[in-house]
């Protein structure tokens, strides 16, 4: 089953309850469409779980946070068997994308067929968000909000438009560094929610940013989704950088490259950015602009178009 990588427009980060992943603030994202990740199960002949990505099998926390799950899934659904999950990127990992969210997904997708659950989408979602917060919202394609809900059964991810809403939206990814990041979107949240001053104050910004989000993709008013796009995540880094002890995901590149997508615009092109967990900046163009961007380049930094 496949799935897609997303990039949140108003971010994520920071949970209310670390056992269920129920979010502090409801988020939207749009599909990156140009990648996916295809996964399939097929029973194990042993009493462990086999987890085998692009080829490799995988061990240490990438396993470990797959085993979580599927030993969730089981308890769950009262399954006894284990299984070999065999996972496929359509992107390098050189593309510095993050594939927790589409590799859930595509993780519950693959499950609920193998297993004939025949679970509804909100079902998939709950579900597919015990695996990576983000991925609730990879079990749609389009234009999606996840809903933090009230308890764990509500706080789920709809589609809000489909792929054919916006299809002149696209997403370019400055790859600045592609190694894994030092530290993890799960401790750096609970450190910033913990610590940072400046995070009740974004979150409650969310109440009014989650509703004037959705208005501008419905008009897609570019400009408008650009704006609050790169405003929130500005916010989010903010906390993030003013957490104790003090943790910063930018590097000198990502710092460069939001200037040159600043100066881009002053001269009438039209781009924005917004930045996750990592040093990679990904640049929200419009379709007709896509030539143009890429021929002015980034600096010595790979271009990768994820939708
Ligand atoms: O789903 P996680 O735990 O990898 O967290 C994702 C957090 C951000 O990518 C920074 C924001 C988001 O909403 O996707």
């Amino acid at each position: 089953m496949n799935a897609h990588p997303n990039i949140a427009l108003i971010k994520y980060w920071g949970k209310r309850d670390e056992a269920l992943f129920l979010p502090t603030k409801s988020s939207i994202s749009v599909a990156l469409t140009s990648f996916t990740t295809t996964t399939t199960i097929a029973p194990a002949d042993s009493y462990n779980d086999t987890l085998i990505i692009n080829n490799t099998t995988a061990d240490g926390e990438e396993k470990q946070k797959v085993t979580r799950f599927l030993d969730l899934f089981r308890k769950r659904y009262a399954i006894t068997d284990h299984v070999v999950v065999t996972s496929h990127n359509s992107f390098p990992t050189a593309a510095g994308l993050a594939s927790s969210a589409s590799g859930f997904a595509a993780l519950t997708k693959a499950l609920n067929n193998f297993y004939n659950l025949g679970l509804s989408s909100k079902e998939l979602s709950t579900l597919a968000r015990m695996g990576s917060g983000s991925a609730c919202r990879s079990i749609h394609d389009g234009f999606v909000l996840w809903h933090k809900g009230t308890c764990s059964a509500d706080s789920y991810a709809e589609q809000l438009f489909t792929d054919d809403h916006w299809p002149e939206l696209r997403v370019l990814v400055a790859v600045i560094d592609s190694n894994k990041k030092a530290i993890s979107s799960r401790t750096a949240m609970q450190q910033t929610v913990a610590t940072s001053p400046n995070y009740n104050a974004w979150v409650k910004r969310s109440q009014t940013r989650i509703p004037a989000m959705i208005d501008a993709i419905k008009r897609k008013d570019f400009h408008a989704v650009g704006t609050l796009a790169e405003i929130d995540c500005l916010e989010m880094h903010h906390c993030i950088q003013t957490t104790t002890p003090h943790i910063n995901y930018w590097q000198q590149g990502t710092k460069k490259v939001m200037k040159q997508v600043k100066a881009l615009r002053d001269r009438g092109i039209p781009c924005y950015f917004t930045i996750d967990a990592g040093p990679n900046v990904k640049i929200l163009t419009l379709e007709k602009q896509i030539d143009e961007i890429a021929r002015k380049g980034f600096f010595c930094y790979t271009l990768a178009l994820a939708r």
